[in-house]
């Protein structure tokens, strides 16, 4: 791995960065740290969801859960959430012990030596010394990504996987979309994917949107409060690929013209920090909440999708509705799978895992 300095890495655009985040020179596309959507290809996300399910259906028996602790047992992650997090902490460490790894965290930056000063360079370079995997949710943006260039620079490079960093991306999010997704399509090529709420501050529709590259024929729509549209790099990105797309101010027009939607919570969180006064937590516009009688009006093939938490943005009745578009518990679930996948090739047992017939 070429060795260059920080100020040099950040001058670089996500496309001249990603060889500095794979395994070696000889496979500069193959992730291993996971900092960017714009690091999967189509190949690396149809092999992740084919592992995926090879995973789940070996999990299925005892003899295949046992083969599964088998895989890295010498291994140990460590998941620092320096943010709020339920699914995304949760379904990392349900993954790394499915692989049989150990598994250590951190949760609160305060009760470590940062506290007292130190740096997160020094400070991921001292997790490397007793981890072999670190993955990383962080409220300011670019933290995952210095930790990254912080392994690259250190004796002992271990991966740094993005849970989640600022307003920025959310990969991980975005892979287990795209699992759900093509679970409950049966394919994405050609389809009409709407993503309703915060699209400005939603880390994970900006993901997903960069994860469409990857497919043809894919229309988006854009639903959002005029100050919480999507943002103008996403949109710069979706003309050079060529995806067609449109914003809108009310989701109920589109209801039965696509074939998935994907709704969000508006984060009054990123206001509250900003110094707002925020009164609105329990008040949605109704242009951009999903109501019991939407389900109704949606294509027979489709799906309603939401990375979670969820607050009043879709109805709550849905929870209680048995109905295989309603999608979004599932969701969270395949987010252990596809991620218990991405450990799985990043640590070179994925053909092991698939030679497995047990
Ligand atoms: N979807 C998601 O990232 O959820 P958490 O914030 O609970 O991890």
């Amino acid at each position: 791995m070429r060795r260059i300095t920080w100020a040099e890495y950040t001058a670089l655009d996500v496309a001249q960065r990603i060889p500095f985040l794979a395994k070696d020179a000889a496979a500069e596309h193959e992730p291993f740290h996971v900092l960017y959507a714009q690091q999967f290809t189509r190949q690396m996300l149809d092999e992740l969801c084919a592992l995926a399910d090879h995973i789940r259906r070996l999990h299925k028996t005892p003899e295949g859960a046992a083969f599964l602790q088998t895989l890295l047992p010498n291994r140990a992650a460590l998941n620092l959430f320096a943010q709020p997090s339920t699914r995304t902490f949760m379904s990392f460490q349900a993954a790394e012990m499915r692989l049989g790894m150990q598994i250590t965290d951190i949760r609160d930056m305060a009760t470590s030596s940062q506290a007292k000063g130190e740096s997160l360079q020094n400070s991921v370079r001292t997790f490397s010394s007793y981890v072999d995997l670190m993955v990383m949710r962080h409220p300011d943006r670019g933290a995952a990504e210095l930790a990254a260039y912080e392994m690259n620079m250190a004796e002992r490079r271990i991966p740094v996987i993005n849970g989640g960093s600022g307003q920025d991306q959310h990969p991980t999010q975005a892979l287990l979309d795209i699992y759900t997704l093509q679970k409950a399509l049966d394919e994405i090529d050609g389809k009409k994917i709407a993503m309703v709420g915060d699209l400005l501050r939603g880390r994970t529709v900006r993901s997903l949107s960069y994860l469409m590259k990857n497919y043809k024929g894919v229309e988006l729509f854009y639903v959002a409060p005029d100050r919480l549209r999507i943002g103008d790099d996403i949109k710069a990105f979706l003309k050079r690929q060529h995806i067609r797309y449109s914003e809108l101010d009310n989701l109920e027009e589109i209801v039965p013209v696509v074939d998935a939607i994907y709704m969000t919570r508006i984060q009054w969180e990123w206001d509250k920090a900003a110094g707002a006064t925020v009164g609105g937590e329990g008040q949605y516009d109704p242009r951009f909440v999903f109501r019991r009688e939407y389900l109704d009006r949606m294509k027979k093939k489709s799906c309603l999708m939401h990375p979670l938490p969820k607050i009043n943005e879709i109805d709550p009745e849905l929870d209680y509705i048995e109905d295989p578009r309603i999608v979004y518990w599932r969701q969270e679930r395949n987010g252990m799978w596809i991620r218990a996948a991405l450990i799985a090739r990043i640590f070179d047992v994925d053909k092991k895992i698939f030679s497995c017939r047990t």
